[in-house]
């Protein structure tokens, strides 16, 4: 089939070379000039692991290309695909900002040419697909062509198995000419037998804010949970456990850590209470996830005060992990982004390393030492700080980080380390939800 994939970021870029990988022609189309002279060029504009390898193979095949026009691609097109940003909206109000979908409608229709479905790939609220149809129409009166709904689940850091290998595809729907189409585009996957779920357009919008506010509430949960554990002598990572392998809780998405990030949960939360606040339907769950995230923000930011004696102010800090989460550069709504910006504005010197997001984090961060590596960023400081767990921060070597620290005080806000492992070495080791009553309870 020939697709024809509008916006080239995280989502169009993974599901374009994927399509293609599936045996697919696909063109991608995004109006950033500079992005698509790099993917040209065989240059990745974002570092998602396994990516750059199915790009080269399938531009070398010939059945993906980049460009930033909508010729000759969409008028081919047997599919279009949406995969524009929908950020929050800049009023701050928790709304979806949605001009991008819609300038990506009417930008394309005029170029539409025999029976094309249009499908929006971004995350956007109900009743945005029948706009985009209103909008195409006015456009292009003559155009033939339905609009469907695809969301899509993959995370970044694993776009590439989540998309070649996804728990489920689901497909919003108005005909059955559409539904044929988007079934022919995802024939690939029934040999591996992906469940598909057919639903209205309007479902298939709501089951992508519902899944992202699920897990969101998730991890909100389980923050709240090592809170409580901080105070009794609990060990959130035993509770997790404990919980999880009950199969109808699950035991992913509970880890506790310094609060949920990225380009998704934050905003997609907030866009689903406004969906529901607009239709008049309180959605307190919701509304308590948002505020136990920023809280958990919050408290993260006082423990390290805490356990430096009460203030930042004129000390330094080591940093690991800008990233809101490892095998990503993206720092978007990054908890450590939040956290560091705190420390620095109470008079802390930040010493910061990750492995692959300083570049990006640099154009959000004032006042931080980018360093090399993660024993650059801890000579001479007070403290050091675990913000995001990428491997390479699972098995440093403790003896060497304890030698360049000023002070060996640890904080581990992904519980990567064992709290009495850490004690025996002489650090003075602080976690997320793992207190140490009787000394016992945090040997896990
Ligand atoms: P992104 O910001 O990384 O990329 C969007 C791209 O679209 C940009 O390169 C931009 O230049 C391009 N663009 C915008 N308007 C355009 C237009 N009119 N014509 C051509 N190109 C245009 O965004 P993303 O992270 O890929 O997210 C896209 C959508 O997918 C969002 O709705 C997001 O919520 C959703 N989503 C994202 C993820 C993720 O992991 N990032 C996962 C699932 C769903
Ligand atoms: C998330 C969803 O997992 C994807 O299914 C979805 O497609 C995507 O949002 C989206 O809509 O964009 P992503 O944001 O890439 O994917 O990353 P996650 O792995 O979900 O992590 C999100 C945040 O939650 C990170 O800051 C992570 O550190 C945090 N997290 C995750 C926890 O604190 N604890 C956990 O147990 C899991």
């Amino acid at each position: 089939m020939k697709i024809a994939v509008i916006g080239a970021g995280y989502v169009g870029l993974v599901s374009g070379a994927c399509f293609a990988e599936f045996g697919h022609e696909v063109t991608c189309v995004d109006y950033d000039e500079s992005r698509i002279l790099r993917l040209s060029k065989g240059e990745i504009p974002i570092y998602e692991p396994g990516l750059e390898a199915i790009i080269k193979k399938n531009t070398q095949a010939g059945r993906l290309i980049f460009s930033t026009q909508y010729t000759p691609s969409v008028p081919e097109a047997d599919v279009v695909f949406i995969a524009v940003g929908t950020p929050a909206s800049r009023r701050g109000d928790g709304y979806a900002d949605l001009t991008y979908v819609y300038e990506a409608a009417r930008q394309m229709a005029p170029f539409l040419r025999d029976y094309t479905v249009v499908i929006n790939k971004s995350t956007v609220p109900v009743g945005t697909a029948a706009q985009v149809k209103r909008i195409i129409s006015e456009t292009n009166p003559d155009a033939s062509f339905d609009v469907a709904s695809n969301p899509e689940f993959l995370r970044e850091g694993a776009a590439i198995n989540d998309f070649m290998r996804p728990d489920r595809i689901v497909l919003g729907v108005d005909s059955k000419r559409a539904e044929e189409v988007l079934r022919a585009v995802y024939r690939p996957l029934y040999l591996i037998e992906t469940p598909i779920v057919i639903t209205t357009i309007e479902t298939a919008e709501l089951i992508k804010y519902a899944a992202n506010a699920f897990l969101a509430t998730k991890i909100s949960f389980i923050n709240e949970v090592a809170s409580l554990c901080e105070e009794i002598g609990g060990n959130v990572q035993d509770v997790a456990k404990g919980i999880g392998l009950d199969g109808r809780i699950g035991r992913k998405f509970l880890h506790a850590g310094p609060g949920y990030g990225g380009s998704c949960f934050p905003k997609d939360t907030q866009a689903l209470l406004r969906i529901a606040q607009e239709n008049v339907v309180a959605f307190r769950i919701i509304e308590a996830t948002i505020e136990v995230n920023a809280a958990q923000k919050a408290r993260m930011t006082r423990k390290i005060r805490q356990a430096l004696g009460g203030s930042e102010g004129g000390k330094t800090i080591a940093v690991l992990g800008l990233a809101f989460k490892p095998e990503t550069d993206d720092v978007r709504d990054s908890p450590a982004i939040t956290i560091i910006s705190k420390l620095v504005e109470h008079g802390a010197l930040v010493r910061a390393h990750d492995p692959q997001a300083m570049g990006e984090a640099a154009k959000l961060l004032t006042g931080v030492t980018f360093c090399a590596n993660a024993y650059e960023a801890c000579e001479g400081a007070d403290a050091l700080v675990l913000m995001t767990e990428w491997n390479e921060y699972r098995a440093l070597d403790l003896d060497r980080i304890k030698s360049q620290l000023k002070t060996p005080l640890f904080i581990d806000l992904r519980n990567v380390y064992r709290p009495a492992a850490m004690r025996q070495i002489g650090f003075n080791y602080h976690s997320v939800g793992r207190a140490t009553v009787n000394g016992c309870a945090d040997e896990a």
